[in-house]
């Protein structure tokens, strides 16, 4: 809380009084790219340079959104960058392939994730994330947790109950260690790569990442292969996604996914999907803990919740617009790479082939055009009567237009099912006065873990 205004304002890390030279961007993308914006970039809707990286192109307004995003996506590319820093491991899954190839990979995708086949998450979130609370015994008394831990092993136990239906033959810890190794070490942007040099040119963290990576392809690639020989010889097998990975098939022509592919999109959902959501609920009860006015609202609609009840979400409106606040000030995926594959002129700027396009949730979604006090933490933005007046094009933690996150109700669903079962057992407390400091590393993370107390409020009851 600063400046009288009673809204709590999250530390962020101070903007560059002028954007960076061509070497300090260098070290500052391997470091933190969110400490590499500058004034300027919260304030003008859009900032063009051109210097020895090539044209980029930062675009911060919602009709420049729109275009690169949606009406004109098909003239942009997530590029080079991106298949360089993820790409080993994922190339076939839907995140990053393109074109064709990418089109066929969303159809027979798409049906994996409707609102009814999400709806069937239902109870296993719940499960998952009432077993969670249980297991930090806080009958015993009050607990200080680290919470990015517990909310990454909450959000991978969802997953692998929705993928896998938890068989992952008791290596749920090792898989998650793996994958916590690739996601610090292997997983920076290296600035080697902003240089497009060429592949054979070993980079730190891919050679250090590579052990988790290779542990990673083989588990899944193993269980993949288990599966698909049950589903030939016609046993019953169980009713998940990854059953429905291996039988599904494209509308057009009935051809469905290759092993690999198959492989390759289970790894993208537990990329894409188990870390973005974690990271959400941790900055989510950082913000809670921090404003106890908003935390009696989440305790009172968390008290009523029954994830048994068809209409769970409709009674959770505070729990969801807080979701979606901290999403605004903390969006997991803090920026969007897209390169020009055609002309195009964004906002009366002309750009050639090959341009590097930015969209920066954190910068659009902190912008001092589009929001009223963009740093302050006001979920009432959110809540149903004033949703409408937030800019489609201005809010996108899940992008937008065709490639828009194919999880996205699945994550809003996990997220506050998680957060109602937490909040009806327990409150959180800060244990410090020092804040959380954000640090942008594919996702948006705390540079230390979201550390808090938690204390009873009542027991959970098991399901019947
Ligand atoms: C709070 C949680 C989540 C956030 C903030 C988030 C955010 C995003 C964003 C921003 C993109 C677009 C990336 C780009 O265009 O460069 C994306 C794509 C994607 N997300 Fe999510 N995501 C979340 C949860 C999930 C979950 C739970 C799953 C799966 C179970 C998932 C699967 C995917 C996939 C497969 C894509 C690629 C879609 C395509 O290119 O067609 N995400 N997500």
């Amino acid at each position: 809380m600063a400046d009288g205004s009673p809204h709590f304002r999250p530390w962020t890390p101070a903007r560059r009084t002028r954007p960076l030279g061509l070497l300090p961007f260098l070290w500052v993308s391997w470091r933190d790219p969110l400490t590499m914006w500058s004034e300027r970039h919260f304030r003008e809707p859009q900032l063009y340079g051109n210097s020895r990286l090539g044209e980029i192109l930062v675009v911060s307004h919602p009709e420049g959104v729109r275009q690169v995003l949606s009406s004109n996506a098909a003239n942009y590319e997530k590029g080079a960058l991106q298949r360089r820093v993820l790409g080993p491991m994922l190339a076939e899954g839907l995140l990053l392939t393109e074109g064709e190839a990418w089109r066929r990979v969303r159809r027979i995708l798409a049906p994996l994730f409707t609102p009814a086949r999400t709806a069937t998450m239902t109870r296993p979130m719940a499960d998952c994330s009432r077993r969670r609370v249980e297991s930090w015994r806080l009958d015993l008394g009050p607990r200080v947790l680290n919470l990015d831990a517990e909310m990454s092993g909450l959000t991978f136990d969802i997953l692998s109950a929705a993928l896998f239906s938890d068989q992952l033959d008791g290596d749920a810890e090792g898989f998650e260690r793996a994958l916590n190794g690739f996601l610090s070490l292997a997983a920076r942007i290296d600035p080697l790569d902003v240089l497009a040099a060429p592949d054979w040119i070993p980079r730190l963290g891919r050679v250090t990442g590579a052990g988790a990576g290779r542990f990673f392809e083989s588990r899944v690639s193993a269980l993949v292969a288990r599966r698909r020989a049950q589903v030939e010889a016609g046993d019953v097998v169980a009713d998940d996604l990854l059953t429905a990975l291996l039988t599904a098939r494209d509308e057009d022509d009935g051809e469905g996914l290759s092993d690999r592919e198959v492989a390759s999109n289970v790894l993208t959902f537990i990329l894409a999907g188990h870390e973005t959501t974690a990271r959400t609920l941790g900055w989510v009860l950082h913000l809670i803990s921090r404003t106890p006015e908003v935390a009696a609202r989440l305790h009172q609609e968390a008290d009523a919740f029954d994830a048994e009840a068809p209409d769970w979400a409709d009674r959770l409106p505070w729990t969801r617009a807080v979701i979606e606040e901290a999403m605004r000030l903390f969006p997991p995926a803090p920026t969007l790479a897209r390169r020009a594959l055609g002309p195009d002129v964004v906002g009366g700027q002309a750009i050639g082939p090959g341009t590097a396009v930015l969209i920066s949730p954190w910068v659009l979604h902190r912008h001092e055009l589009l929001w009223d006090a963009p740093e302050e933490f006001r979920p009432e933005r959110f809540l149903p009567e004033n949703r409408k007046s937030v800019d489609r094009w201005a809010y996108i933690p899940f992008s937008a237009g065709p490639r828009v996150c194919i999880g996205a109700a699945f994550a809003l669903n996990e997220a506050m099912i998680a957060l109602a079962t937490i909040l009806k057992a327990a409150t959180v407390e800060p244990i410090a006065p020092t804040e959380p400091r954000p640090i942008h590393q594919i996702t948006l993370r705390s540079a230390q873990p979201i550390r808090l107390r938690l204390r009873q409020r009542q027991p959970l009851n098991p399901h019947p």
